[in-house]
C-alpha cells in the first residue's frame, strides 16, 4: 500500500477514471464495471476495479483540487504503475460560446496554482493533454452525438473567487472553463512519461448565470461523460 491508498500490488488496472466526488466512483462502479471491487476506503476516497466491457478498468475519486488530486495520481502512477488517467469532471464555462451540459475536453490547462512554477519560476510550462487521448474522446463523443470543445480550462486553486472577472478575462483569449485538477494531474503525467486527460461537463456557466441544469439533466450528461471516459480509456 502507499500511504493514502490501501490497495494491495495488483489490485488497480493500469487504465483508471478519476472523478472528483469519490461517490461518484462508487456510481461508476455500480451502473458501469461488471465485478467491481473496492480497493481504497482510506479518507472515504473510495476506488474500485472491475471490468468494462472485457478490460479491467479502475476508477477512484480524487477530492477536489490540485493538492488532492496530485497526492492520488502520483501514488497511482508511481506506487501502482498506472498509465492512463483521465479525470472527468465538472467546469464553469467562462466562454459564451460554451453551455452548460457541453462537453469541454482540456487540451491544455493554465494555473494559478504554485505547483508547477515552484518548479519552474521563469517558465511558462504548459500543462497539455496527451494527444492520442485526446484525439480518441473527441471521436467517440462527437459518434455519441455530444456537442464538445476542444481547448484550454484554467485550473484554479480558487472556487470561490473575490477576482472573478480577471478569470473571465481568461475567457476573452480562448480558455473555455475553469475547473481545479487538470494542470497538476497533467503535470504529473508529463514528470513520469504516463497518458492524461481531462473531460469536463460544464455544470455552471460564469457568463450565462442564468443557465441551469435539473439534476436529472446533469445525471444524464455526467453519465455521457462517463461512457465517453470509459470508451476512451479502452481504446487502443
Ligand atoms: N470554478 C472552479 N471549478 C468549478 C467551477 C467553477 O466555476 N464549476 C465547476 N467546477
Amino acid at each position: 500500500m502507499s500511504i493514502h491508498i490501501e490497495a494491495k500490488q495488483g489490485e488497480i488496472a493500469d487504465k483508471i477514471l478519476l472523478p472528483g466526488d469519490p461517490l461518484r466512483a462508487k456510481f461508476i462502479a455500480e451502473n458501469f464495471l461488471e465485478d467491481a471491487v473496492c480497493f481504497n476506503n482510506i479518507r472515504g476516497m473510495l476506488g474500485y476495479t472491475g471490468m468494462y466491457k472485457g478490460h479491467r478498468v479502475s476508477v477512484m475519486g480524487t477530492g477536489m483540487g490540485m493538492p488532492s488530486i496530485s497526492i492520488y495520481a502520483r501514488e497511482l502512477i508511481v506506487d501502482y504503475g498506472v498509465k492512463k488517467l483521465i479525470r472527468v469532471g465538472t467546469a464553469g464555462s467562462i466562454d459564451p460560446d460554451v453551455h452548460v451540459r457541453e462537453l469541454v475536453l482540456a487540451q491544455a490547462a493554465a494555473t494559478n496554482s504554485n505547483i508547477i512554477r515552484n518548479d519552474f519560476p521563469e517558465y511558462d510550462f504548459p500543462q497539455i493533454a496527451d494527444f492520442k487521448l485526446l484525439d480518441t474522446a473527441y471521436h467517440i463523443a462527437q459518434d455519441l452525438g455530444m456537442t464538445t470543445h476542444v481547448g484550454s480550462v484554467l485550473s484554479s486553486d480558487v472556487f470561490y473567487s473575490n477576482m472573478p472577472e480577471r478569470n473571465m478575462k481568461l475567457g476573452t483569449l480562448g480558455v473555455k472553463a475553469i475547473e481545479m485538477e487538470a494542470a497538476a494531474l497533467y503535470y504529473l503525467a508529463a514528470q513520469h512519461h504516463v497518458q492524461a486527460l481531462g473531460i469536463m461537463t460544464i455544470s455552471d456557466s460564469l457568463v450565462h448565470p442564468e443557465e441551469d441544469t435539473t439534476a436529472e439533466e446533469r445525471q444524464t450528461t455526467f453519465t455521457d461523460m462517463m461512457t465517453v471516459g470509459l470508451e476512451t480509456l479502452i481504446a487502443d
